[in-house]
């Protein structure tokens, strides 16, 4: 029996950002949040560096890892793999439509491919009892969202997968880069609204644009949860408020100080195990973004981040200087 996990509220995968530091920091932020790793390769699981792809806390729970792949029996070993360190659940990148992604054939262009998708995801539920979801766009190229995407989610509940996370834009292939395929085709939530009224049984999480409370209740009137990318890295504080928002509960006020211990310690032990400050410090740039002396604070560890030998001190120090009323 899979467990399922709660969708309410998740951070999205994102390449170069969403690491194990990253989501070490997020969590700190947001409790109960699902997170997710970068997409990673089912092939580099296979064959690459274990433990530096896979590799991460338990206080990072629940991680879900994405993997990218386009052969059942690749994928399946791969999450079998993976199973074993302990993600709470996998999910298939259909939603990606970079060019050396598409090389690959795998992320979006796999939603042209309905039944091959189905065979990798039948191949990813035999290999764990963890939750296999799917992560799509509402669909590519010139294809009308509403039978395309119909066509796609219908092939991947026949392999048993229940929970779907769109990203309400359309993939342009062609002539678009992925930066551009995030903010040109227009956000179409009426299509996933749509997908969900047609089938209320399965779980329909709403990505793409969502950086306010208000917006997370409007989408949450007939999504089963919400997933934030760009906004949790701008501006990380406020995970707080938009996880409490999906909710429907207070945010619980950050203590602002227990939060720069917790971080200092975890860059001292990072650094210890021979990782770079700025490895971790890079994704608390943005943590008080709009706040007086948010400035100097990103000042401060970007300048210093990629030199200094004690990072948990120059946070410290950033932190300090936050404080002071003059900062503003
Ligand atoms: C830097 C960056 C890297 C991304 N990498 C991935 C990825 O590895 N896998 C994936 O499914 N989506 C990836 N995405 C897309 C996001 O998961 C998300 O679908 C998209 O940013 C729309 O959500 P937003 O408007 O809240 O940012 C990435 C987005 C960004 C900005």
């Amino acid at each position: 029996m899979t467990h399922r996990l709660d969708h309410r509220f998740a951070v999205a995968p994102m390449m170069d950002w969403t690491d194990r530091h990253c989501r070490f920091f997020h969590r700190l932020l947001a409790p109960k949040a699902l997170l997710y790793t970068e997409m990673v390769t089912s092939a580099a699981v296979v064959f690459g560096d274990r433990e530096r792809l896979l590799g991460f806390s338990p206080a990072e729970q629940p991680a879900v890892l994405q993997l990218g792949g386009s052969e059942p029996d690749e994928v399946g070993r791969a999450v079998e793999i993976a199973d074993a360190w302990g993600y709470a659940g996998f999910n298939l990148n259909c939603g990606c439509p970079s060019s050396r992604v598409q090389k690959g054939a795998f992320g979006a262009c796999l939603m042209a491919e309905p039944e091959r998708v189905r065979g990798v995801l039948e191949a990813m539920r035999a290999a764990t009892d963890r939750e296999v979801s799917v992560k799509c766009r509402i669909a590519i190229d010139d294809q009308e969202p509403a039978p395309f995407l119909d066509r796609f989610v219908v092939a991947c509940a026949d392999a048993g997968v229940t929970t779907f996370i769109v990203h309400a834009r359309t993939a342009w292939l062609k002539g678009l880069s992925p930066k551009e395929n995030r903010e040109v085709p227009p956000l179409r939530y009426d299509v996933v609204a749509n997908l969900k009224a047609h089938y209320p049984e399965l779980r329909i999480v709403l990505n793409g644009g969502l950086s306010t409370t208000a917006q997370i209740g409007e989408a949450l009137r007939w999504a089963d949860g919400v997933m934030i990318g760009r906004e949790a890295y701008r501006n990380p504080g406020a995970l707080p408020t938009l996880d409490a928002a999906a909710r429907g509960c207070a945010a619980h006020p950050i203590d602002e100080s227990a939060l720069i211990a917790t971080l200092a310690a975890y860059v001292e032990r990072a650094q210890a195990q021979g990782v770079p400050p700025s490895a971790v410090l890079r994704h608390v740039l943005g943590l008080f973004a709009g706040r007086p002396g948010a400035r100097l604070w990103r000042r401060c560890l970007s300048e210093h981040m990629h030199r200094t030998s004690d990072g948990a001190a120059l946070l410290r120090e950033a932190a300090s200087l936050l404080l002071l009323p003059a900062a503003a």
